[in-house]
């Protein structure tokens, strides 16, 4: 049986029940089996699937993130990045006593092609971590599988974590913010909700409700009082995924990659009166959520301030939080840079391969991403990407610097990433 489109389940569910809140409209267009942006194939898009507007000679990984899709992300511009994860995941197997399977969650792993650079590389830095590590690619699709066929690789479809007792660490890559959020606007009346209407055919947002209270008692919790007309979202599934996380967690890390900022910077009126929500087709940041329905990403920044207060109720250490800039250069990504040269001789593919590695810690980029690293039975622990420490340094220096490969995007192509400060 055909299900119906994202469009058409959102209309018949407000014709059935009227106006619904612009959470429940996010996660149909998202995630509707029938046609979500995340849970269908980007070719049901008249427009990508090989047209001469098509960006031609690049293998990418899906319709969805890459040079045909409408966005990029870290492991797609070069395995440096899964090349680093690996060397901050091998000093965490070592903090936790080197033990016999160190398992890693990647919820959110999309393609999983940060797991294949991930196992790859870690055979680099240490046959017994890598003989010791159990990596699960989680995510609400099935996804394109780089994974496959790897040792220690598996693939679980779901979207919560369906594990307990893990010893190891639960790595994200720009999975909080792809939840759905809930949108308020402070009016002269108070804070009023967000929801999504048809009016003559049209969809249309409306702010005529008021909120339920759950949502909001976490702006209550941040001490915030939102200014009259300011627009906020708020990822209403953070709190039940953080404890979901703390409970499959047994002892070790939570390692968390995504662009945001404190709650104070999101939420500052002078920045960002209008929120944080925005739309990505095609590579164009397009702003508009009530069009292009189950075809276009919608994302908005992640609140660290509320995952760390979230995860210490949920039983997760706060242990450090830097740029996405600062982790790699603490790694040793100027090692890998500087090694790039006897990597590869080709001049174009020596060019391709330094723009990946520079995009990945761009300031006004993917480098501006947060890192946020959380524990549970770990103690202080103080781990290398968030410190210099020459111990990275020197291990990076007698490492091999990975290279694009034909599952990577070539940004030759000037392409810009799903990200705006
Ligand atoms: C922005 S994409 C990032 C993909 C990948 N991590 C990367 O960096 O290229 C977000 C991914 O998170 C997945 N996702 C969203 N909510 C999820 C959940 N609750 N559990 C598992 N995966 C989820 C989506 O299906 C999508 O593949």
């Amino acid at each position: 049986m055909q299900l119906m489109s994202a469009e058409e389940e959102i209309r018949r569910r407000i014709a059935e029940k009227g106006p619904i809140t612009f959470g429940e409209f996010m996660e149909v267009a998202l995630y509707w089996p029938g046609g979500g942006y995340y849970t269908s194939s980007g070719n049901a898009d008249p427009l990508r699937g090989g047209g001469p507007e098509q960006p031609q000679g690049i293998q990418v990984s899906e319709e969805r993130i890459g040079a045909s899709g409408d966005y990029f992300t870290s492991p797609l511009a070069h395995p440096a990045f899964g090349a680093l994860i690996a060397v901050q995941l091998y000093q965490m197997w070592r903090i936790l006593d080197c033990p016999g399977v160190f398992t890693v969650l990647e919820p959110g792993a999309g393609d999983g092609l940060l797991c294949r650079d991930v196992l790859e590389y870690a055979g680099e830095v240490s046959r017994d971590f890598r003989d010791s590590l159990r990596y699960f690619c989680i995510d609400r699709r099935s996804g394109a599988g780089h994974e496959r066929g790897l040792a220690g690789a598996h693939r679980i479809v779901a979207d919560t974590l369906p594990l307990r007792g893990v010893v190891g660490c639960i790595l994200s890559n720009e999975l909080l913010d792809a939840f759905p959020v809930r949108q308020v606007v402070m009016q002269p009346e108070g804070l009023r909700e967000v929801y999504v209407d048809q009016v003559g055919g049209l969809l249309i947002a409306c702010t005529d409700y008021t909120f339920d209270v759950g949502p909001v008692s976490r702006l209550t919790d941040l001490d915030f009082v939102p200014a009259e007309g300011q627009t906020l979202e708020i990822n209403v599934d953070l709190a039940s995924w953080t404890f979901g996380v703390s409970r499959a967690l047994e002892r070790g890390f939570v390692l968390t990659v995504d662009y945001g900022r404190s709650a104070r910077e999101l939420y500052s009126v002078e920045e960002r009166f209008r929120g944080t929500l925005t739309t990505f087709y095609r590579h164009v940041q397009t702003d508009s959520p009530l069009e292009r329905i189950g075809r276009q990403d919608m994302t908005s920044q992640v609140d660290f301030t509320s995952v760390v207060r979230l995860g210490k109720r949920a039983g997760l250490d706060f242990l450090d939080i830097t740029d996405q800039r600062s982790f790699l250069g603490n790694l040793g990504m100027g090692h890998m840079l500087e090694r790039l040269r006897s990597a590869v001789t080709d001049r174009m593919e020596f060019a391709d391969n330094r723009r990946g590695m520079q995009e990945l810690v761009s300031p006004d980029g993917l480098g501006d991403f947060k890192v946020l690293a959380q524990g549970k039975n770990v103690g202080g622990a103080s781990l290398w990407g968030f410190e210099p420490s020459d111990e990275a340094r020197k291990l990076v220096a007698g490492l091999p610097t990975p290279v694009l490969t034909e599952r990577h995007l070539n940004l030759r192509q000037g392409l810009n990433p799903g990200w705006q400060g």
